[in-house]
C-alpha cells in the first residue's frame, strides 16, 4: 500500500478578513488516522533517550499543539514523524502506512515539516526558486508551479521578497519564506516547529488565521510546537505535553491549559490571562474555576461587569 496524498486547494481569498466564503463541508466525513507514533524512542549517540516510548494518534483535520520545556524532545519527535530520523525503537505511521525507506518518498508528498531554524530549510539562492523547489520535485507542470508559488507568496505576504537572495533575508522573513515553501507543496499533514518564532505580531496573527483556515475549512492536519502559550488556544484544539522525552499528557487545550499543577510540573505556564484569573481566585480564597484561555474569552465572560476595564 502507498501513502495517498490528499491535496486540497488553498484559497488566499478565503483567509478571514478578506471577504471569504468558508467551505461548509470541511474534512472527510469519517476522519482517518493521519499520524501515529507507537512506542517511539530515539537517542543521539550514547545519550539518554531524547524521545522515550511515545504513543499517540492524530486524526485527519486535527490541530494539535506539542508543548514542552527546552530539550524535552519536541524537535526530535517531529523529525521522527517526518522521516528525517530513524527510530531506535517503535514506529511511525502516516495515513496508516509505516514509515520506512520505501515509503519515505511518498511521505514527502504527504507530510511537510517546517524546521525550527529556517536556515536549515532554505537552500536555493533565491526566494522564488526555493518556494518552487517542492512543487517542481513533485512533478507539477511549470504553469502549476508558478501558480502555487504565486499563491504561497500572497498567503505568507512575501511577494516583495520574491527575487531576494536567501542570505539577505532577516530571521522572520526566512521563517515566512520557509512557510511559503510548505504552502506551495500543499502537503495535507503539516508539522510546524516553532512557526511563530521571529514573526512580528501582525505576521503571527496572519499565521494563526492561515492555520485555522487550513485545518477548519480544508481538513489539513497540523502538529505544531510553540513556547507562546497564549497562541495555543488560538490554533489548536488538542495538546500534547512532553517532559524529558516522555509524553506526560494528551488532552484538550482547555483541560490541559487550566491544569496549572500539570503545567508547573512540565515547566510550562498557561497564557497570561489564564494565570491572572487563576491567581486572582487563589488570592480571594476561591476555587479557580471557569478560567478563560484568551483575552476575547475573558472579555466575553467577565468584561461586561467592568472588572477588566481597569486592567487592560
Ligand atoms: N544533534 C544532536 N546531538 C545530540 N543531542 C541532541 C541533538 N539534537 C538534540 N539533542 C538533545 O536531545 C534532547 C531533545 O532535543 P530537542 O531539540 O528535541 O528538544 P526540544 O524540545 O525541541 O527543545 P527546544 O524547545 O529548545 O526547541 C536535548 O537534550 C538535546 O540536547
Ligand atoms: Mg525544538
Amino acid at each position: 500500500m502507498v501513502v495517498k496524498p490528499k491535496i486540497t486547494p488553498i484559497s488566499a481569498c478565503c483567509l478571514p478578513g478578506e471577504g471569504s466564503t468558508i467551505n461548509p463541508n470541511p474534512a472527510a466525513a469519517t476522519p482517518q488516522i493521519a499520524l501515529e507514533a507507537e512506542k517511539l524512542s530515539f537517542h543521539y549517540g550514547d545519550e539518554t533517550d531524547a524521545v522515550d516510548r511515545v504513543d499517540f494518534r492524530i486524526m485527519e483535520g486535527e490541530a494539535v499543539a506539542l508543548c514542552g520545556h527546552n530539550g524535552s524532545g519536541k524537535t526530535t519527535l517531529m523529525k521522527l514523524l517526518a522521516g528525517l530520523l530513524k527510530p531506535a525503537q517503535g514506529l511511525v505511521r502516516v495515513s496508516g502506512v509505516e514509515l520506512n525507506l520505501r515509503s519515505s518518498r511518498e511521505v514527502f508528498r504527504t507530510v511537510g515539516l517546517l524546521f525550527q531554524d529556517p536556515q536549515n530549510q532554505l537552500f536555493c539562492n533565491e526566494v522564488w526558486e526555493d518556494i518552487a523547489y517542492g512543487p517542481r520535485n513533485m512533478g507539477f507542470s511549470d504553469a502549476e508551479v508558478k501558480e502555487r508559488v504565486r499563491l504561497a507568496l500572497t498567503i505568507t505576504e512575501t511577494e516583495h521578497l520574491e527575487h531576494r537572495p536567501i542570505h539577505h533575508l532577516s530571521g522572520g522573513e526566512m521563517k515566512r519564506v520557509a512557510l511559503a515553501g510548505l504552502v506551495s507543496m500543499r502537503t495535507p499533514v503539516l508539522i510546524l516547529d516553532e512557526p511563530f518564532n521571529g514573526l512580528d505580531p501582525a505576521s503571527s496573527t496572519r499565521l494563526v488565521a492561515l492555520i485555522r483556515h487550513l485545518t477548519r475549512d480544508h481538513g489539513y492536519t497540523m502538529l505544531m510546537t510553540t513556547h507562546q502559550m497564549s497562541l495555543v488556544p488560538e490554533v489548536a484544539d488538542r495538546m500534547l505535553v512532553m517532559q524529558g522525552g516522555r509524553l506526560i499528557a494528551d488532552g484538550s487545550v482547555r483541560e490541559l491549559l487550566t491544569n496549572i499543577p500539570l503545567l508547573e510540573q512540565a515547566r510550562l505556564e498557561p497564557p497570561s490571562i489564564t494565570r491572572y484569573f487563576y491567581k486572582k481566585a487563589l488570592m480571594e480564597n476561591r476555587k479557580p474555576e471557569r478560567l478563560p484561555l484568551t483575552l476575547d474569552e475573558a472579555l466575553k465572560w467577565y468584561g461586561g461587569k467592568g472588572r477588566l476595564s481597569c486592567i487592560f
